[in-house]
């Protein structure tokens, strides 16, 4: 049995205090996040400087303590790996060069050349893995291909995936090259980062909720099975987490579908009907409202103590449903990592 809490978990063990870390920890509400991405320059610099990458992975363990570290990087480092045009406007977010056409698809490169610009993201990595203290997890990521895929082909972030879906209508050989580019590239890009120290990685599959029926079984859920399956080859006892964010119904046999060792749950699902329905097949992790952590008080209590409580019976990574947003009080972070551990 491993002995840090997050791998413990992961190994399908119920703990009496869950693990926790939280998405996007390194961010925005912080201070000193804001610091050192001004010191970068732009949000790009930030990803691609190992040094500094490392350092604002870091900031939310050493205020925190959390029990894992996220390497910090972006899922549209991918994307521009395989030569999409991308920058990140302030206060706008992501803009990429689209790819809706063959010619398009054609200007992309090969899976090869990907790790030319990804190589500062394995240095974070080696940096981190050195550098983190002994009890912390460090949890490498990527996008799962079709969130991945609904930027590239939008050139930004859409509120229904529209683009994305309309292209699947329109030229499905084409889409699904598109994804099939995404997939390998990825299995490649988390090898990398597994051999840089990563010891869990996380696939973010934000966009799935957008799939249903067949979509979801092709999209989602085969692509996540291919890359866990190869990675778990390559290295065996790997574990794997997956977030396909808004799933619903969907979450149902995730675990079996997929192979992941445990399923990120979004807010939206209710924590009593995941504990029957998805955490009977391994470990989950989530799910409070991001929300919660600009509003605090004694409703953020309340409903971590619901949370907790109602997976107490599993393995459970306390988690929120999605990313911190720049508006939270840190002192809201630290309220919620209090009442998790019961202080
Ligand atoms: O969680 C962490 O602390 C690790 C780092 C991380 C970032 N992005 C840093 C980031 C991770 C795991 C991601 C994943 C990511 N990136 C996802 C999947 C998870 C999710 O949130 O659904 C997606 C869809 C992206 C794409 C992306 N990156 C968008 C749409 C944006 C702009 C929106 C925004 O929040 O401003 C980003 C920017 C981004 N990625 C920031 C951070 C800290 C903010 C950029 C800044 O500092 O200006």
């Amino acid at each position: 049995m491993p002995d840090k809490t997050i791998l413990r978990a992961l190994a399908g063990e119920t703990l009496p205090v869950p693990p926790i870390w939280m998405m996007r920890q390194a961010g925005r509400y912080l201070p000193e996040y804001r610091a050192t991405r001004e010191k970068a320059g732009d949000f790009l610099s930030l990803c691609y400087t190992p040094d500094l990458a490392a350092e604002v992975t870091l900031q939310p363990i050493r205020r925190y303590g959390f029990d894992a570290a996220i390497l910090f990087a972006d899922i549209l480092l991918v994307p521009q790996a395989l030569g999409a045009d991308l920058r990140f406007v302030t206060g706008e977010g992501p803009r990429l060069s689209t790819v809706t056409t063959q010619a398009d698809f054609d200007r992309l490169g090969p899976v090869s050349d990907i790790h030319e610009t990804l190589s500062p993201v394995y240095e974070t990595v080696s940096i981190l893995s050195r550098e983190l203290p002994r009890d912390t997890t460090l949890i490498g990521f990527a996008g799962a291909p079709w969130t991945v895929a609904t930027y590239m082909i939008a050139g930004r972030g859409t509120p229904d995936q529209g683009p994305a879906h309309a292209l699947k209508a329109e030229n499905r050989a084409l889409f699904e090259a598109l994804l099939e580019r995404i997939t390998e590239a990825t299995i490649e890009y988390l090898s990398k980062q597994v051999e840089a120290g990563a010891e869990v990685v996380k696939l973010f599959d934000s966009w799935a909720g957008s799939l249903s029926g067949a979509d979801f079984d092709a999209y989602a859920t085969a692509p996540a099975k291919r890359i866990i399956a190869e990675l778990k080859a390559r290295h065996p006892g790997l574990p794997v987490i997956a977030f396909p964010r808004e799933a619903g119904d969907k979450y149902i046999g995730f675990h079996k579908a997929t192979g992941a060792d445990c399923v990120a749950l979004d807010n939206s699902v209710a924590a009593d009907w995941a504990a029957a329905n998805v955490q009977t097949d391994g470990c989950v992790q989530g799910n409070l409202a991001p929300g919660h952590m600009v509003t605090g008080g004694q409703n953020l209590i309340d409903e971590t103590r619901r949370i907790v409580k109602a997976f107490s019976n599993g393995p459970h990574i306390f988690n929120l449903g999605h990313g911190i947003t720049p508006d939270a009080d840190p002192a809201n972070v630290q309220l919620m990592i209090d009442t998790v551990r019961g202080a």
